[in-house]
């Protein structure tokens, strides 16, 4: 058993779009079962407002700031699990990282910065390990479908046919959702960064990135860039924005869980825009306007015009009647052979009626900070720096389906 601390949870950045989701989603759903949780920031008078707000006139308010490692170590020191949405994390995450890092405090976000986790890996997977700390990336939509929703299917087909699936295509079915400021802040602050910093573009063209640094190969090639016909599925397909993220987050997951996808393992993600005619021309609309958006938030002119005029800023985000009306379905199409070289085939599926990046996410966070603090903290599972599906695996999976959230998985 570890020691005893005096929070289970310590929600930083409480007061941004994001963080006032899962303080709102702590308060309603795990009130009652005695969570010893607070929020923390960097203005109190923001934290108390926050507080008066959720009606909880006990609930401890912490302050601290990213720049500022005394005051991350004070807050590391007392809890199980930092659960933080401060970001841009290349900008403001390395200190608290390290603090939960020496204190062999549990830690969970919502980074998709590449550049960022391949130096979290490497400047602390080993000193993590030693002190016990679980530093886990990536716990929102970004990249918990793909990477738990993989597991799911690997672990399917060991338990049927006692193989994993060779090649598992995710494929983002249908979704309705919109950006926060938060988000678009980091989406510029990385397309800026890979600009002007070699490393960082390194990082995104290799699909291996993050991997564990002597292992950073396999069989897969860069992520999907245009249209295609999936002849399989009888559908056009586009890239899917956060393809380079998830793809390399699943990765990691294999190497992490001692190739249980084998060596083998092939992965790519791709967005569906329907069948015949209509499905290309839309599958070329979709690309051309990513690529025209990558471009224009490429240059700093264009880009700062964008941020003045067309973006939200820091703090906004979509509308409540968005993140309760929005939605999306993955499907995830698996492929292998068993032991006699027959082939078979499984499908999942991953969706919720919530929207992805707001209303589902707050979901995920927020159960992945209660699953470290409450399911594998105590039972020797191994820590250093990783990711949703290493750390937490079919625990997590039950959490949310337990908080209505699908995850299926057939035969196909
Ligand atoms: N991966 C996913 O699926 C996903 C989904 C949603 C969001 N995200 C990511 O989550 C992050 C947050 O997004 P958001 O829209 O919630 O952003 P946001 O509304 O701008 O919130 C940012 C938070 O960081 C705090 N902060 C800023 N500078 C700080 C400092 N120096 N010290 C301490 N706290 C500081 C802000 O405090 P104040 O309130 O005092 O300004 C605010 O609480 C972004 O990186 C975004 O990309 C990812």
């Amino acid at each position: 058993m570890r020691e005893k601390r005096e929070f289970e949870i310590v929600l930083f950045g409480a007061t941004g779009f994001t963080g006032r989701l899962i303080a709102e989603y702590l308060a309603e759903h795990h009130g009652d079962s005695g969570l010893r949780w607070a929020i923390a920031g960097r203005s109190a008078a923001k934290l108390e407002a926050l507080r008066d707000e959720l009606g909880l006139a006990s609930l401890p308010v912490l302050v601290a700031d990213s720049h500022d490692r005394a005051s991350l170590d004070a807050i590391a020191a007392r809890t199980r699990v930092v659960c933080t949405t401060v970001g841009p994390y290349a900008r403001y995450g390395d200190a608290l990282v390290a603090a939960c890092v020496a204190g062999g405090t549990d830690y969970c976000d919502l980074t998709g910065e590449v550049q960022w986790m391949q130096r979290t890996i490497d400047t602390h997977h080993e000193a993590a390990r030693a002190r016990g700390a679980r530093i886990v990336h990536c716990c929102g939509f970004d990249s918990i479908p793909s990477d738990l929703g993989t597991l799911m299917i690997q672990d399917f087909a060991l338990e049927q046919w006692g193989a994993p699936c060779t090649q598992v295509k995710f494929v983002v079915w249908r979704l309705s959702g919109a950006a926060s400021g938060g988000t678009l802040a980091t989406v510029s602050n990385s397309i800026e960064e890979m600009g002007h910093n070699h490393e960082a573009r390194r990082a995104m063209a290799d699909p291996y990135a993050l991997n564990p640094a002597a292992e950073r190969r396999g069989p897969d090639g860069n992520f999907q860039r245009g249209v295609r016909h999936e002849a399989e599925l009888d559908a056009w397909t586009a890239p899917f924005l956060m393809a380079p993220v998830n793809e390399k987050v699943v990765r990691r997951s294999n190497a992490l869980l001692d190739y249980r996808y084998s060596r083998d393992f092939r992965y790519g993600e791709s967005m569906s825009l329907g069948r015949g005619p209509m499905g290309a021309l839309k599958a070329i609309g979709f690309t051309a306007g990513v690529g025209a958006f990558v471009a224009a938030m490429a240059i700093a002119p264009t880009r700062k015009l964008l941020e003045r005029y067309a973006l939200p800023a820091p703090g906004e985000g979509p509308s409540r009647d968005q993140i309760e009306n929005g939605h999306f379905t993955i499907r995830l199409f698996g492929r292998g052979v068993d032991a006699e070289q027959k082939p078979f085939k499984v499908m999942g599926e991953v969706s919720a009626s919530r929207d992805p990046g707001y209303g589902a996410t707050a979901i995920m966070l927020a159960e992945s900070a209660i699953c470290l603090a409450r399911e594998v903290g105590d039972i020797g599972l191994p820590a250093g720096v990783l990711t949703p599906a290493s750390a937490m695996g079919q625990r997590l999976v039950e959490r949310l389906r337990g908080a209505n959230m699908v995850f299926d998985v057939r035969n196909d």
